[in-house]
C-alpha cells in the first residue's frame, strides 16, 4: 500500500500543473520502477533487490511531489484518514483509479505517458487507450494486492464534513489537472462508497 502512496505521488506530481521538467523526469523513474517492482515486493518480502527499487522509487516520487505537490487523491485521502483513521497510503490507493477517471480527457495525455515510461503501452497507441490501459493497471495492481475498490467505513452524515475539508484543502493550494468544486468531490465521495 505504501508503494501505491508513492505511485499517487508521482501520478499526481506528474498530472499537475506545477509539473517541471525535472519533477517530470523523477515522476516517470519512480513510476518505471514501481511497475517493476512493486508487486514481486509484494509477493516476496524478501526480494532486498526489488525492494531497494521500490525505496528508489518512493524516494523519486518524493522528489517529485515535494516541487510539484499533490492533488484531489490527497485532499480525499486525507478526510478518510482523519475521520475514520484509514491509514493514508490504503485511502490513496483505493481512490486513485476513481479520481483519474472522472479527470477524464484532461489527463489523457499525462497518463499516457506515463503508461509508457510503466512499459504497459506502445509509443505510437491513441493517448485516450494509454491513458485508460494505465489506469487499468492501477485497479488490478490493487486488486492483485487485496485493495478494495470502495470504502465500507463512508458514513452518510459525515459525507457533507468530508466534502468541505477536501475542498478547503485542495483549493486553492493543489495544482490539480481539473479544480473540483463540492460537487465533484461529491461524486468521487459517492464513487467510492459501497
Ligand atoms: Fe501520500
Amino acid at each position: 500500500m505504501t508503494g501505491m502512496d508513492a505511485l499517487t505521488h508521482a501520478v499526481e506530481s506528474y498530472i499537475g500543473r506545477s509539473n517541471t521538467e525535472e519533477t517530470a523526469s523523477y515522476a516517470k523513474e519512480a513510476v518505471r520502477l514501481i511497475f517493476d517492482n512493486l508487486e514481486a515486493s509484494y509477493d516476496n518480502g524478501h526480494d532486498l533487490k526489488a525492494r531497494c527499487e521500490m525505496q528508489r522509487a518512493a524516494f523519486k516520487a518524493g522528489l517529485a511531489f515535494t516541487r510539484a505537490y499533490v492533488g484531489n487523491i490527497h485532499a480525499i485521502a486525507h478526510t478518510l484518514g482523519g475521520y475514520y483513521n484509514m491509514p493514508h497510503r490504503w485511502a490513496n490507493a483505493v481512490i486513485m483509479p476513481h479520481v483519474l477517471e472522472y479527470y477524464g480527457s484532461a489527463v489523457h495525455k499525462p497518463l499516457s505517458e506515463l503508461a509508457d515510461a510503466a512499459g504497459i503501452t506502445q509509443q505510437s497507441g491513441e493517448e485516450q487507450d494509454k491513458a485508460a490501459t494505465f489506469i487499468e493497471a492501477i485497479r488490478r495492481m490493487n486488486e492483485k494486492m487485496d485493495i478494495p475498490e470502495k470504502v465500507e467505513e463512508i458514513e452518510d452524515e459525515d459525507v457533507p464534513g468530508m466534502i468541505e475539508n477536501a475542498y478547503r484543502e485542495a483549493n486553492p493550494l493543489y495544482p490539480v489537472p481539473v479544480i473540483f468544486d463540492r460537487s465533484d468531490f461529491e461524486h468521487i465521495y459517492n464513487e467510492i462508497r459501497k
